[in-house]
């Protein structure tokens, strides 16, 4: 298989710093702008009939997990959170449409969105849906932590989340102890088997391969107990290092660290068995049931790329409320205040929260399609880039890779390329020395 078959040289070639473009431009390029730009695009963007999605940051956390690269605020004060929500019904209200865009997503996402009580989601539910009125058929989705969220799970679905994640990352109580998150695998089945008989439309689960103290043998045996769980979605992540922006993975000892190899052996392994088991491989490090509509969507190339990671074509425009959140409207990224206290004082303020973003340029849309295409489908048909943008993918782009099939026709990610997706887009990624990215196994 083709796996087995990399060389442990070109292995080592291709662990350079890398960015996994949920975005294009990604972040490290982009620079502070004024609310207005803000207030342009979203005016630019009322006045098409485009669909919209809406992502809401939840960041608190109890306690923090050793590998967590998302942006966190450590919190246990119920008070903290109440002002937070009204905080994001306040953002909320700021963004003014004249016309109805219906809402085909609506994702909270953290943090931990289940760290809110009962009480505060309902209430952040109800008053979201009220300003963005959902289409009928909007995905509802929340990520849930097994060790707060699982007798939550009624209420939510009874609210209208058809949609859950939960993170796992490793059953392993070793690995446990050395990321400190403390997860029993009953709690985990547990979650699995209440969401189950509320029947949510998908369920998706988050591993991570590359943490302290994993083995080939014990991330094998994680993996079979994930896949007794049958969720619809896995999501399979490489633990990106980025110590220099979240000092706690300092805490993690380098020599715990599964090395290169062994932390490409244990990717190869699970998705060797989760293949096995039924589940396709999609994009990057996603994995899906046959059915699964992710699954169709990847082969009848409609996915697309976004912080979220992948989802369906037609939810490029989103908005996103919460302090760092990140969205994208007309052509323009926006990215919220990152501390907690200056987005507060900017909401009540009447203010919409924006600290930096990127206006994006016509070279800048051409390249972020084809980074979109390659991260996505993993391949570009020439002819269809030359009708989409009027000019020569060749004459553009000179590439010599041996991770691509590079003919007059296609430019395509060779099945050992597709493992290094991340490193092929870097080639048409303009900014590239602006940035320090995790590296790309
Ligand atoms: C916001 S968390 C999920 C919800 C909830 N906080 C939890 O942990 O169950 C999103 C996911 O990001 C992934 N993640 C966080 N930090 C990561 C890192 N440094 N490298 C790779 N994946 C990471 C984890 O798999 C995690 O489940
Ligand atoms: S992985 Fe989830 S629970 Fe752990 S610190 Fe990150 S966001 Fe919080």
């Amino acid at each position: 298989m083709v796996l087995k078959e990399i060389d442990p040289a070109l292995l080592a070639s291709l662990d350079l710093p890398a960015p996994r473009y949920t975005s294009y431009p990604t972040a490290p390029a982009w620079y502070n702008i004024e609310e207005e730009v803000y207030l342009k695009a979203l005016q630019q963007f009322d006045e098409s009939s485009a669909p919209l999605s809406l992502y809401v940051h939840i960041p608190f956390c109890k306690t923090m997990c050793l590998f967590c690269g998302c942006s966190v605020i450590l919190n246990r004060r119920e008070d903290v959170q109440d002002q937070y929500v009204d905080s994001l019904l306040e953002e909320a209200r700021l963004i003014i449409f004249r016309n109805k865009h219906p809402l085909r997503q609506l994702h909270l996402g953290g943090g931990t969105p289940t760290q809110l009580t009962e009480d505060q989601l309902k209430r952040l539910y109800r008053g979201l849906i009220d300003i963005f009125p959902l289409d009928t058929t909007a995905e509802i989705s929340i990520e849930v932590d097994p060790r707060n969220g699982t007798n939550k799970l009624e209420m939510l679905k009874n609210l209208g989340f058809n949609r859950i994640s939960f993170g796992v990352q490793d059953t392993d109580p070793s690995v446990q102890k050395a990321i400190h998150r403390y997860q029993s695998y009953e709690m985990t089945r547990d979650t699995m088997l209440k969401a189950r008989a509320l029947n949510f439309d998908s369920i998706n689960m988050d591993l991570i391969y590359g943490l302290p103290l994993q083995t080939v043998e014990s991330f094998k045996d994680t993996i079979n107990k994930i896949i007794e769980m049958s969720p619809d979605r896995i999501a399979l992540f490489s633990y990106a290092k980025i110590p220099w922006i979240k000092a706690h993975q300092k805490a993690i000892p380098e020599e715990s660290l599964p090395p290169t190899p062994i932390k490409f052996a244990l990717y190869a392994h699970a998705r060797k068995v989760l293949i096995e088991a039924g589940y396709l491989p999609i994009g990057m490090d996603h994995f899906a049931k046959k059915e699964d509509e992710l699954t169709l969507a990847f082969q009848e190339k409609r996915l697309q790329r976004n912080f979220q990671g992948y989802s369906l074509k037609n939810t490029e425009n989103m908005l996103g409320l919460g302090v760092t959140s990140i969205g994208y409207i007309s052509g323009v990224y926006i990215q919220n205040a990152k501390d907690l206290d200056s987005y507060n004082s900017l909401i009540k303020k009447r203010r919409l929260p924006v600290q930096k973003g990127f206006v994006l340029g016509s070279e800048d849309f051409l390249r972020r399609s084809l980074i979109q295409k390659l991260m996505c489908d993993f391949e570009i048909d020439k002819e269809i880039f030359k009708k989409e943008w009027g000019k020569d993918f060749d004459a553009l782009f000179q590439i010599d890779s041996e991770l691509v099939i590079n003919n007059e026709k296609v430019f395509k990610a060779t099945p050992i390329g597709a493992l290094f997706i991340r490193n092929i887009a870097m080639y048409f990624d303009a900014y590239i020395n602006k940035g320090h990215f995790s590296k790309a196994i």
